[in-house]
């Protein structure tokens, strides 16, 4: 897919000030450019987009490649606009309605998706935190790196694209996963300094293939790219010194 212009009009398309931390669906420290349309306003973050084109494919009119503004939530109802929105994996896109529909609401399960040569889908309530512990991100969509390369760790920016990362997402039956019975519904994504992503919270981890679903509320997942079990974390990211 070609680059998505990043169009600046500030008559109807200002673009943000700098989030700060734990403001919903926006990365701390990241700018999301604002189009406004008929009862719906849609932001767009750069940092936060990998062009898994979710968006391009069901809403073409509106979400439109090279066109500038690349976004023009005009061009569909407010409904039909967030309905396709909220199927952006990596949550670079976001809508709010104003015309009284419902906003997003996070599906009653987590769900990691372990996806074919790229990151892992994440899909819920979901609470990113950096590697001190303090919360970076709350949302519901988030693409988390599992290459090693994103220089937005521990967010996919899609460095897998470039460096060929090959791994074909599956998962096996009968790992553990920890007690299913998580004393909260969130679902909390910790890096750990030079290591794996720690996951902690109720949710189900997919392979690409969908055909193998495990239960759990903790799990250390690769990020270095390199681990012989994948999507586990195996220890190798100590000897290659990620
Ligand atoms: S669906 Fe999301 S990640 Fe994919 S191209 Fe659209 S905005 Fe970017
Ligand atoms: S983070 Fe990759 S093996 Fe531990």
């Amino acid at each position: 897919m070609s680059d998505l212009t990043e169009e600046r009009n500030t008559a109807s398309n200002p673009e943000s000030a700098p989030a700060g931390a734990g403001t919903p669906g926006v990365d701390r420290g990241d700018r999301v450019h604002e189009f406004h349309g008929e009862g719906v306003t849609v932001t767009w973050s750069r940092r936060r987009c990998i062009h898994a084109a979710a968006c391009v494919m069901n809403l073409p009119k509106v979400f439109a490649p090279g066109r500038r503004p690349w976004v023009d939530a005009t061009r569909a109802p407010a409904e039909t606009v967030a309905h396709v929105v909220a199927m952006c994996p990596t949550g670079a896109l976001h809508g709010a309605r104003s015309d009284g529909g419902t906003d997003e609401q996070p599906p009653t399960e987590n769900s990691v998706l372990v996806t074919r040569n790229g990151p892992l889908y994440v899909h819920g309530q979901v609470e990113v935190r950096d590697d001190s512990g303090a919360v970076r991100l709350v949302d519901t969509r988030v693409a988390l790196c599992r290459c090693g390369g994103s220089a937005n760790q521990p967010l996919c920016d899609g460095a897998h694209l470039a460096s060929g990362f090959r791994d074909a997402g599956t998962v096996h039956a009968g790992a553990a996963l920890g007690d299913p019975i998580a004393p909260r519904a969130t679902l909390r994504a910790q890096p750990e300094p030079q290591g794996p992503l720690v996951l902690e919270g109720p949710f189900t981890l997919s392979g690409s293939d969908r055909r193998t679903t495990l239960l759990g509320s903790a799990a250390r997942l690769c990020r270095c790219g390199g681990s012989g079990n994948k999507p586990f974390c195996d220890g190798t990211h100590l000897r290659e010194g990620f």
